[in-house]
């Protein structure tokens, strides 16, 4: 579904992102695994597009120069030059790190506000999945996103991204400042959206204990480098990730 290739990503003459190669098949669920710093949102905004919105703004402003070099195969097609707009129309969804919503509206009006592209019905039946998926959702459905928890801020963004109705959806970081709780009940929802609603899954992750289990194949990523690639269960065993990631 998704092939990457040799991707190199600078921010003037920082490499952020160093001869980067993964490949992501239809119906898995790929982790991004990597600390602080180690390029998953440059690799994000690779596959969602975002980088170019970056780079033609950044050359607006007079800013800091963006080169973005390698390929990006979806379904075949390169899709490095190709607006993020147009990628969401191909399907390609991202949910950005520190779940941005819109704090003054409420619950429901975010998932509607998300799917304003849309035809009314489409959109209500997106909100109903999502509900499904996230029943706690359903019930804060009037209240201020701005007055939801950690957690629920995160499921209320996968929703919106899944109004968008992504085929390959990417995550970035969904885990980041939540509970072990909170982290299972949203690794759950995700594995059942490759299961029930047979989408594919790009997730990224500083911690590897919550999703190895549920990866299908992972890459662990050092300053822009890939280091180790394998299946969720290979990489669970490798000496250095268990050395690395689970302190022992
Ligand atoms: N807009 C930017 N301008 C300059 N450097 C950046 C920018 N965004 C990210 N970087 C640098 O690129 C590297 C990768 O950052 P990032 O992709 O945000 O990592 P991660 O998401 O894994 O924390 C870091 O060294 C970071 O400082
Ligand atoms: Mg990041």
């Amino acid at each position: 579904m998704l092939v990457v290739k040799n991707l190199m990503v600078f921010f003037e003459n920082a490499l952020a992102l160093n001869d980067f190669s993964m490949e992501v098949r239809e119906g898995e669920i790929v982790g991004v695994i990597g600390s602080n710093s180690a390029g998953k949102t440059t690799l994000m905004n690779s596959l969602s597009g975002l980088i170019i919105d970056m780079r033609v703004k950044e050359l607006r402003k007079g800013g800091e120069r963006i080169t973005v070099y390698g390929e990006i195969l979806y379904n075949g097609e390169d899709i490095v030059e190709v607006k993020p707009s147009d990628r969401v129309k191909k399907g390609i969804v991202l949910s950005r790190e520190r779940h941005p919503v819109f704090p003054e509206s409420s619950v429901l009006e975010n998932l509607k506000i998300a799917g304003y592209l849309k035809k009314r019905e489409e959109v209500r039946g997106a909100i109903s999945s999502v509900f499904e998926l996230f029943p706690a959702l359903e019930d804060l459905k009037n209240r201020k996103a701005g007055f939801l928890s950690g957690g629920e801020q995160q499921m209320l963004a996968i929703g919106m991204a899944l109004v968008v109705g992504p085929r390959l959806l990417l995550l970035d970081e969904p885990l980041l400042g939540l509970s072990p709780l909170v982290q299972k009940a949203v690794v759950d929802a995700i594995v059942r959206l490759r299961d029930e609603g047979s989408i594919t899954v790009v997730l990224s992750e500083q911690f590897a204990r919550p999703v190895l289990p549920v990866i299908d194949r992972g890459y662990i990523i050092e300053n822009g480098m890939l280091t180790l690639t394998g299946s969720g269960a290979e990489l669970m065993e490798n000496p250095e990730i268990k050395s690395a990631y689970f302190g022992v």
